[in-house]
């Protein structure tokens, strides 16, 4: 055990952050139900700012050089491995939940040597460079066992960390503290850096004699204490400290994110109208002097260039715009290419696989699927286009709709040449393929392929019955003689009227 006090804390200012690769493994427990959160979905798999929070701990633990990730799974682990299974992790089970410290001796932490990282699941809003800090100043510590604490103003149900002279002597559980411990803000983040041999030993000591009657890890550090094993303490972020426990919590820390993301965001020159008002994934890039409206949702693997302007109401998500697009208000895009310059809404739906082409112009009610849509080519109001390749500079005349599902349940597709004329109301069934500068009549049902440079119009011929409206205004006047007012027909004469009952 150190003597001194004072050599025990070790804050945060460390520069040089660089650990010895493969020396270390990492060890995170997620085998929790997470009863406070009230929910059937195991709570590491929560999503905060739209990832499960396990994957994000996850990520962030890859970007150092560990050996070996360890996961422990329990509750939901079915449901828990299969979203971490390609994330180059290695899952053990724990059975039953007994406490932190039993989670850990599930990982069979005595086949491992050098240093171990422990850390829960459930602190979504650790960065890399936490944890890169935390390995490097333990490393230069020469201690057996550190314990990362941090200072928070509500330390509410977190471990309390109980000092005597400077010395960490043990980490008291909320629910075990008395009023005077808890008045104590500096916390138990819930991370531990061991010696493996040390974990080794101490682990088969930890009891179960408390109000919970689990195992818990944070015994360790008396226990240590006690064998004169050297024990000091970490400081790092608030931040870091922040567990997820309720969905209350959990709404806070996606809030966290999504405001760190668009500060950052900001700070590097994209317009936020109001940056309180947007939800964009970490996982989004946007550049600079593109503007984003109030009310905006961006997820996933989305990359905005340059100049776009982005209006309010919109959601994106893993979607590419280039540079120069204008995205008016209330469009839906998924997994689409916007390319350079073009138009899209206002109240546009692009479904997967689509791409438009530079400048092309999609307006409002356009629904597209698996679409290859045109530079400059247009389809301005209420359109349904679905696999379909449409040429360049072409024009969708209102209302047109690809009838690409047929009764066999097999999608057909639709192909569109270069500057083709659609006129209003047209349906293609699809599979149909209209050659270049071709001419649909509006009203047309094409359901044959039509040749370059020709009109095609399929729609009812027109019929005209000379004088025919004249006999209805005859029947009325004969049918009232009171005052002579021309009246709607009585329906016993009039054939249209019937129609329309
Ligand atoms: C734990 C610490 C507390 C610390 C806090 C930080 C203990 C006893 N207490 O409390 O000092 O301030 O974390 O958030 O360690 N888990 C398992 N198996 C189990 C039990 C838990 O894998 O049998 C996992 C959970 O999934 C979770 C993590 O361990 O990811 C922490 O468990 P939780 O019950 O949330 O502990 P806290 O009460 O928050
Ligand atoms: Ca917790």
């Amino acid at each position: 055990m150190l003597k001194n006090g004072n050599t025990q804390k070790n804050n945060n200012n460390s520069e040089d952050r660089s650990v010895s690769p493969d020396r270390w493994t990492a060890i995170v427990l997620a085998a929790g139900k997470g009863t406070r959160m009230n929910s059937p979905l195991p709570k590491v798999l929560h999503p905060v700012a739209g990832r499960p929070m396990l994957v994000r701990v996850l990520e962030q633990l890859k970007r150092q050089p560990f050996a070996e990730i360890r996961v422990v799974t329990g509750f939901g682990y079915h449901l828990v491995e299969a979203v971490i299974g390609a994330l180059g992790v290695v899952s053990y089970r724990q059975s039953e939940q007994k406490g932190t410290g039993h989670a850990v001796s599930v990982a069979r932490p005595e086949q491992l040597d050098g240093d171990v990282l422990i850390l829960n699941g459930d602190h979504p809003l650790i960065e890399s460079e936490d944890i890169a800090s935390i390995m490097s100043r333990f490393e230069k510590s020469h201690w057996d066992l550190a314990v990362v604490t941090a200072e928070v103003t509500h330390p509410g149900s977190l471990g309390r960390i109980v000092r005597h002279l400077g010395q960490i002597k043990a980490i008291v559980e909320a629910q075990d503290a008395s009023a005077q411990t808890l008045q104590i803000k500096e916390v138990n983040t819930g991370i531990y850096c061991v010696k493996a041999q040390v974990l080794k030993e101490l682990l088969p000591l930890i009891s179960n004699q408390n109000t919970k009657g689990e195992y818990y890890l944070t015994e360790i550090v008396t226990l240590a204490l006690e064998k004169g094993l050297k024990v000091g303490t970490l400081e790092s972020h608030s931040r870091v400290a922040f567990g997820v426990n309720t969905q209350s919590e959990l709404a806070q820390a996606s809030q966290i994110l999504f405001d760190q993301k668009a500060r950052s965001l900001m700070d590097s020159g994209v317009l936020l109208l109001n940056p309180n008002s947007v939800y964009i994934e970490e996982t989004v890039t946007i550049e600079p002097g593109t503007a984003i409206y109030p009310n905006v949702m961006i997820r996933g693997r989305t990359r905005i260039a340059s100049f776009c302007s982005i209006e309010p109401n919109c959601f994106i998500v893993d979607s590419e715009i280039e540079r120069g697009v204008h995205i008016k208000a209330g469009s839906y895009l998924e997994r689409v290419k916007i390319m350079k310059e073009a138009q899209i809404g206002p109240y546009a739906r692009l479904r997967p696989e689509t791409v438009i082409g530079e400048q092309a112009q999609v307006g409002n009610f356009v629904e597209m699927k698996k679409v290859k849509f045109g530079s400059q080519s247009k389809a301005n109001h209420l359109t349904y286009l679905g696999d379909a390749e449409v040429g360049i500079g072409v024009n969708i005349g209102c209302g047109t709709i690809t009838c690409n599902y047929a009764v066999d349940r097999k999608k057909y597709k639709t192909v569109i040449g270069d500057h083709v004329f659609v006129g209003s109301d047209t349906q293609f069934v699809a599979p149909v393929t209209i050659g270049e500068h071709a001419v649909i009549g509006s009203g047309s049902t094409i359901t044959k392929d039509v040749p370059p440079w020709a009109l095609a119009v399929a729609r009812a011929h027109q019929i005209h019955r000379e004088d025919w409206a004249k006999k209805l205004v005859k029947n009325t006047s004969e049918s009232d003689s009171s005052d002579g007012d021309k009246l709607p027909p009585k329906e016993k004469n009039t054939e249209p009227s019937k129609e329309t009952r």
